[in-house]
């Protein structure tokens, strides 16, 4: 018997089943590629859903980690320590934002921002606690963010669910204008592009009018960068793209690199109403998550990453338009290195992502019959052509079937 099959056994005995994981036991990684307990050698178009953009044991956040947990992993929030301070200042020079909080996860991000755009709401005493969200969004699994996730399949089970979300459909400027008119409404959370929702960008339009109407009505804007943020999408944030300034903005994923870390960074205005007390956690802050971070933002900061990505998104997005010419293929969308592919009805995402699994390649799938390619910040052109020669064989083989 394989040892993989032993691993399998006694996972699916003791681990309560939140999940249904493909039978893959991986053991190790190395830039882009990953390797299962078996010595397989497969090309990582997933990167850990969006996380560790430096690749698999990047020799400086190993340092990093390795380092600092020698030094100090945690002192808690109580005292202060040199990394936070650090690692805020990083992610908030040279953007309008004034202050970040630390989380470990992006729904905890997620909800620092809720309790933060809460907060500021009473402070105004207008009456405002609703908070608009699009549908086929995805902010998380806590009881709060999960019920911001326009989902129905995703909140259902736990209902009855908090009352004061309200919900749009993604990109429907109309829609988005007449939610907002509701004085009670008092913020708006939203994705750049959609991931977990099957990788839909938000046009500049809908973007553009969502500041600018929020801005007249005196409400927040909330941008879940936890997907799109630090670099994924070929800037550090994915707002960036659309010109704008939200109010609040949420990462994690690609923050630590692999190491668990989020952040919610706010502007001035809100950071005036948060009180000593509002707020609080054990893990978040700690210096061996922010030197991790740190690492890995330093990293991606350096000039020579924007250009790779920007010019291996390029020839990613160029290779797979081909594939629109294709019977199965019914659209392919994206921004830097976020990109769905759409199958036709006539056949499944999630069979294709088995058989790509198969010959070497990993991936997932989003939303509506999607597959999704989220590969390290570091893949190469070599490695997107692996990819993409496994999947033109998979099509070529449905078509001679
Ligand atoms: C946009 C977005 N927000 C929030 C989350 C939740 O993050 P986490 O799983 O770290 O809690 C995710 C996870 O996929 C996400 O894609």
């Amino acid at each position: 018997m394989y040892k993989s099959q032993d691993i399998i056994k006694k996972d699916n005995e003791f681990i309560l089943g939140t999940y249904a994981p493909f039978e893959v036991v991986f053991d190790r990684g190395e830039g882009s590629k990953l390797y299962d307990i078996e010595g397989k050698e497969y090309v990582d178009f997933l990167a850990g859903i969006a996380v560790c953009s430096l690749g698999h044991n990047h020799k400086k956040l190993t340092k990093a980690i390795k380092q600092q947990s020698q030094k100090l992993m945690i002192a808690s929030n109580y005292y202060y320590t040199e990394p936070r301070g650090q690692l805020a200042e990083k992610l908030i020079k040279n953007t309008h934002f004034s202050k970040g909080f630390f989380t470990n996860s992006g729904a905890e991000s997620n909800e620092a921002a809720l309790k933060v755009a809460k907060k500021f709401f009473n402070s105004q005493n207008k009456g405002r606690y609703k908070i608009v969200t699009c549908l086929n969004s995805f902010h998380g699994r806590t009881i709060a963010t999960v019920t911001a996730t326009g989902q129905e399949k995703f909140y259902k089970p736990f209902s009855p669910m908090p009352d004061w979300f309200v919900y749009v459909p993604f990109n429907d400027t109309k829609a988005l204008k007449n939610a907002l008119s509701d004085p009670e409404v008092g913020a708006f959370m939203v994705e750049c592009v959609q991931g977990e929702g099957g990788v839909n960008p938000a046009t500049k339009e809908y973007m553009t009018q969502a500041r600018k109407l929020t801005k007249q009505n005196g409400q927040l804007l909330i941008i879940d960068e936890v997907q799109t943020g630090i670099m994924r999408t070929g800037k550090m944030y994915g707002y960036e793209h659309y010109r704008i300034q939200p109010d609040i903005i949420t990462l994690a994923k690609g923050l630590g690199g692999g190491f668990p870390i989020g952040a919610c960074l706010i502007t001035e205005e809100l950071a005036n109403v948060i009180e000593v007390g509002d707020h609080g956690t054990t893990y978040g802050s700690n210096p061996l998550a922010c030197k991790a971070a740190l690492a890995v933002v330093t990293e991606l900061q350096k000039p020579r990453y924007k250009k790779h990505i920007l010019e291996v998104s390029d020839y990613l997005m160029h290779k797979l338009k081909n594939l629109e010419l294709s019977d199965f293929v019914k659209e392919i969308r994206g921004l830097g290195l976020m990109v769905g592919i759409e199958f036709e009805e006539k056949i499944s995402a999630k069979a294709v992502l088995k058989e790509l699994l198969n010959k070497g390649v990993v991936t997932s799938t989003a939303g509506k019959n999607t597959l999704r390619l989220l590969p390290p910040l570091i893949i190469q052109k070599e490695e997107i052509d692996f990819m993409y020669d496994k999947l033109t064989q998979i099509l070529k083989e449905y078509k001679n079937a």
